[in-house]
């Protein structure tokens, strides 16, 4: 009989499929710990945007509902590459609701959120969260020598990013920097 203390309960523990998978495997373990990070945060995102589509109210409605979807099927897009490049390199993609919980960087929500304005700054600082760390994300994958998965972290980057232009052109923003605009003559 087993021996019930010998049996693996953490969760935490890399595992590594089989694969012929060139990469060393001490290179695929960080690179699949780095990935994971990201997709809970990403998957956290969609729910977000899901939140702010199903609750905002105002006279923007139509506009944001649309947009707080378009969010949200964006960020479910990243979350499928992340997991999946996860997998590619012989990993296992945490995309479990208790997994992303546990794992996630973000904010909470305001889950009493219903005006636009709301929405949009908390879905905002939602998106520059993962955009920041996104960006951490290439230049580690960079590091590691892994182009495949910089690659993939550089497009969802560039699409985060977008998404936070589209969510903040909604409102007119306080200028973040106080130095003088630069004249160009
Ligand atoms: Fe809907």
């Amino acid at each position: 009989m087993k021996n019930a203390a010998q049996t693996p309960t953490t969760t935490s523990r890399p595992l590594l499929w089989n694969t012929h998978h060139d990469q060393p495997q001490s290179r695929r373990v960080e690179v699949i710990a780095l990935l994971n990070r990201e997709l809970a945060d990403v998957l956290d995102l969609k729910l977000q945007a899901k939140q702010a589509h199903w609750n905002v109210k105002g006279a923007q409605f139509a506009a944001l509902h649309e947009l707080f979807d378009e969010v949200a099927a964006g960020a479910d897009e990243i979350a499928d590459e992340l997991a999946e490049r996860a997998v590619m390199l012989g990993g296992v993609a945490r995309g479990t609701i208790q997994s992303v919980a546990a794992a996630s960087r973000l904010a909470t929500y305001p889950a009493e959120a219903l005006a636009s304005d709301e929405h949009i700054r908390a879905l905002s600082g939602a998106l520059a969260r993962v955009a920041h760390s996104l960006r951490n994300a290439i230049a580690v994958a960079t590091t590691q020598e892994d182009a495949g998965t910089a690659d993939v972290l550089t497009q969802a980057s560039r699409s985060v990013d977008k998404l936070l232009w589209q969510v903040e052109a909604h409102v007119a923003l306080e200028p973040r920097s106080t130095e003088p605009v630069k004249s160009l003559t």
